[in-house]
């Protein structure tokens, strides 16, 4: 798995991929903070060794380096999904080959359900936590130079930054909710009693990623930080009939909130 790692951060340094300050992963219908990138090289996931290609609609599958708020950052244009059918091994080397190039912090984000009653359609929710219901991605063969066979999870979503995004969430006058995410295979949506159930054990969110990624993160040490947009509801009497395109065009509408959050998240870095 390293010499994979290596081979292909090196591929991505020979292209300019240079010591990038932060790492970040847009999940669906987020990839336009990218626009907001500048002096960018942008690599298809395919001319990219080792790499997976995204399979999914409204996940394009690019590598930009670039930058924003006058940081350094390489973003993830379209993730990779345990439904989509990789292994283990294929999902983590996107998260490692980050790291490798030398991100201080991950930062992510995704489309979910809200659970909460509280919650409504287009807000952001800042993950605090998570419950994995994922395989979790470190399965397999452990190589300790590049973490630990159990890896601690207490404290998975880093404090600091947490309390950094509601100050910035504050100051713009963004409404936001910190809660925890639940993470299933999918692809299928929930049924009401999953909803139900995910709400009974604990959660505020359900969603398809994420999860995996933030434990390979905390596997290597790195500090993550994590936002959900609610783009349906799973919460009862307000269930509504759900797709992939509402869930993107939803998730389109607070695209300007995220971008606004994100950037100054990676400008106050
Ligand atoms: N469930 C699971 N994944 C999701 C949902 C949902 O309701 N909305 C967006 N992604």
């Amino acid at each position: 798995m390293l010499e994979k790692i290596n081979e292909t951060t090196d591929f991505l340094r020979s292209k300019g991929f240079i010591d990038p300050d932060a790492g970040i992963v847009l999940g669906t219908g987020l990839g336009g903070l990218t626009a907001k990138m500048e002096n960018c090289t942008e690599l298809d996931y395919r001319v990219i060794p080792h790499f997976p290609v995204s399979t999914v609609e409204g996940h394009e599958g690019k590598l930009i380096y670039g930058e924003l708020g006058k940081k350094k950052i390489v973003a993830m244009k379209g993730r990779f999904h345990f439904y989509e059918g990789y292994g283990p091994e294929q999902m983590s080397l996107p998260v490692r080959v980050l790291k490798y190039l030398g991100i201080k912090c991950l930062f992510l984000s995704n489309a979910s359900g809200g659970l909460n009653p509280d919650f409504r359609i287009g807000d952001i929710m800042i993950i605090t936590d998570h419950i994995n219901l994922l395989p979790n991605p470190l399965i397999g063969h452990n190589d300790d130079r590049i973490g630990a066979r159990f890896p601690d999870m207490g404290e998975a979503y880093d404090k600091y930054l947490i309390n950094k995004a509601l100050l910035i969430a504050d100051k713009h006058g963004i409404r936001v909710h910190k809660g925890i995410y639940l993470s299933t295979s999918g692809p299928t949506f929930e049924t009401p009693a999953e909803y139900k159930y995910f709400r009974i054990i604990g959660a505020d969110a359900v969603g398809m990623s994420t999860t995996p990624e933030v434990i390979l993160a905390r596997h290597m040490n790195l500090p993550v930080f994590a936002v959900s947009i609610i783009t349906d509801l799973g919460v009862e009497g307000k269930i509504e009939y759900t797709t992939h395109q509402s869930v993107i065009e939803e998730a389109a509408k607070t695209e300007d909130r995220m971008t606004t959050l994100m950037t100054d998240m990676i400008a106050s870095l």
